[in-house]
């Protein structure tokens, strides 16, 4: 039986620069880049809604507007697809506006995500609720959302996503010291530090981009001072969650080991594309015969 109230609301933070990706995301917002034939925010959308969660609020900024445009209809082209006859284009048009309730929020400061995480707080309100970063992108093989929606409940507090990483790779997230819980899955997080050098890293444990987080995050993002790049940390704020179990706690995490894609990075984009590609059984056979036959030729 769960005793909390059942989370519903996804909050996508999507109003980075997406400067890693320049010249291309000039004009076109870095969510709107396709992985294979699919603008990477909405991998996104529906990882949450396949989680139950179907009301998505994004924190966007200028230059965002064709994100808003991608998940509204599209009469224009749907008329055209439908005078065509052209049912399985035309389904793939209103797939994505179909797919949850959507709301928008822009952060006209970008003062780092704790502060496009504290832009929700008018949409959410006093439950608790999950954020999805855009950048990281989980298999739907793999879920994960739906597991921590659910030792949330069981559990109450915060719930973090967390993946082993190597020593070389931890200053490139945030970073969490934890216990062992009863569940193989599940440990118990008792320090978290955003972006440690190898040295100081109290574990290899890293954030992966998928918090379940109970509303008492906005009060301390409030308080909550700029830190690491001068950006206000929402691994800071957590960190007193998981300091202080009385205002919000505990904080625990649920240990990932299945397949992620870093879209944020232009290596990783690039094998995010291909295995996904590779895969999918409308293209995947030809395209994996070509791949063959190019490794073979390059090696
Ligand atoms: C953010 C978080 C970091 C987390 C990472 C996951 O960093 O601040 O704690 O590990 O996302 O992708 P960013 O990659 O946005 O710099």
């Amino acid at each position: 039986m769960t005793q909390h109230p059942r989370i519903t609301k996804a909050v996508i933070p999507a109003a980075g620069l997406g400067t890693r990706f320049l010249p291309a995301t000039k004009a076109t917002p870095k969510e709107m880049l396709p992985v294979v034939d699919k603008p990477a925010i909405q991998y996104v959308v529906e990882e949450a809604v396949s989680a139950g969660l179907d009301d998505v609020l994004m924190i966007t900024g200028r230059n965002k507007r064709p994100l808003e445009d991608h998940f509204d209809r599209n009469y224009e082209l749907e008329s055209a697809l439908q005078k065509k006859g052209d049912a399985g284009r035309l389904a793939k048009v209103q797939e994505s506006s179909d797919l949850a309730t959507m709301h928008y929020v822009r952060q006209g400061d970008p003062r780092g995500l704790g502060h496009a995480v504290l832009c929700a707080a008018p949409h959410v309100g006093h439950e608790p609720f999950a954020v999805l970063l855009g950048d990281d992108l989980i298999d739907p093989r793999d879920p994960l959302l739906a597991r921590m929606v659910e030792v949330q409940e069981q559990r109450g507090g915060s719930v973090i996503a967390l993946m082993e990483v190597s020593p070389e790779q931890i200053h490139l997230y945030g970073c969490a010291a934890v216990d062992p819980t009863e569940d193989g899955d599940v440990v118990k997080v008792h320090d978290l530090v955003e972006k440690p050098a190898a040295t100081d890293a109290p574990s290899n444990y890293a954030i992966i981009g998928r918090y379940v987080l109970d509303p008492h995050i906005f009060d301390i993002l409030r308080k909550t001072e700029p830190g690491r790049g001068g950006e206000i940390q929402l691994t800071d704020a957590l960190q007193q969650l998981a300091a202080d179990e009385k205002v919000g706690g505990p904080v625990h995490g649920v240990v990932f080991k299945g397949r992620r894609y870093d879209t944020g990075d232009r290596g990783d984009y690039l094998r995010a594309i291909v295995r996904l590609a590779c895969e999918r059984e409308d293209l995947g056979p030809d395209f994996r015969t070509w791949l063959r036959s190019y490794v073979a030729e390059e090696m």
